[in-house]
């Protein structure tokens, strides 16, 4: 299987798809969401599903997605939703919905050639548009110390980021890195008690982060995401980080990534969103049981005001 859909039923039931409308899916993957979107849609309405991976598209070749003039795959980054909307003649403020189920694809973890995963030993990728941008081996051989540092501490909460960003400066001078198992083997050496997957999955992770700006794009397509809702159009966030999390909390609550209340010339402050979650949905224990990867999922509902 290409990828178990996370939050399925409690992300599209509050996303309150209604037949006519216009929906997107920032990050199409197996297609579980986009399916159950457009049967929700029925023969009106439109859904434009992103994203950056071909591989992801070969999943839309397939009914009901080849079946339905309403599907739209758009092939690009969410971070330029609103453009790639723009040139399908989507106006700001027309769109009911928006859904991003972030982060990687149990396809994408479990091909080995693509890099992600410390489980095999294959070139050191984890790009998920393999057109474009540095690889994590090109990262771990280029970066300073400093920078690596940074990286890992942020986005892995690597415990001693500095040895290791150290370690890696230092080790790309005897041999520069190229495959998960160079990685790995460093990983191996440095890591300080508690369990050694854990501590190769936290660095995977944050140069995963780093290679496909991962937080960046979130940013970005937050902001567009709230140009292009129609109001009272909802957006549905899952998140699997809880850096992408906060962000998420914080842009519902003010409208940005800080958090910080945006007032006008009166001191009233802005409110761009009415929160349809107080507190993040996560996954059922039934859920849980049937897909451990679903483990670290919030789901954040808000409708633009
Ligand atoms: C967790 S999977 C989505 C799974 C999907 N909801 C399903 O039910 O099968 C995330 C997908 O989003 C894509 N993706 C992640 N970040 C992206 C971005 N910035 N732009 C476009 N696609 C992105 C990945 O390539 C991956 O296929």
């Amino acid at each position: 299987m290409y990828h178990e859909s996370v939050l399925l039923h409690e992300s599209i039931d509050l996303l309150g798809v209604t037949p006519g409308g216009i929906y997107v899916d920032a990050t199409f993957g197996g297609g579980g969401h986009s399916r159950l979107i457009l049967e929700r849609l029925g023969d009106e309405g439109e859904l434009y599903s992103f994203d950056q991976d071909e591989d992801a598209q070969q999943n839309a070749a397939v009914e009901p997605f080849t079946a339905s003039a309403n599907f739209h795959f758009v092939a690009s980054n969410f971070r330029f939703l609103k453009r790639q909307l723009r040139a399908e003649s989507i106006r700001s403020g027309k769109v009911q919905g928006i859904l991003a189920d972030l982060g990687v694809s149990s396809y994408q973890l479990d091909t080995a050639e693509r890099g992600f995963s410390y489980r095999f030993d294959a070139d050191l990728d984890m790009r998920m548009n393999r057109a474009e941008g540095d690889t994590a081996a090109d990262l771990l051989n280029s970066q300073s110390a400093a920078e690596l540092q940074r990286i890992l501490s942020d986005f892995g909460e690597v415990r001693n980021a500095k040895s290791l960003a150290q370690a890696i400066v230092q080790g790309r001078m005897q041999k520069p890195f190229k495959t998960t198992g160079d990685l790995c083997e460093l990983c191996d050496r440095l890591y300080i008690g508690g369990d050694r997957m854990r501590y190769r999955s936290q660095v995977f992770q944050a140069l995963r982060m780093e290679v496909n700006d991962e937080l960046g794009a979130l940013e970005d397509f937050l902001k567009d995401a709230l140009e292009m809702l129609a109001p009272g159009g909802r957006l549905a966030v899952i998140t699997f980080h809880s850096l992408e999390d906060r962000m998420v909390k914080n842009f519902m609550k003010t409208g940005n990534i800080q958090g910080e209340a945006d007032k006008d010339f009166y001191g009233n402050i802005s409110r761009p969103w009415e929160l349809m979650t107080k507190k993040p949905i996560e996954p059922s224990d039934n859920e849980l049981n049937q897909n451990n990867r679903a483990r670290s999922s919030k789901l954040r509902v808000a409708r633009k005001n």
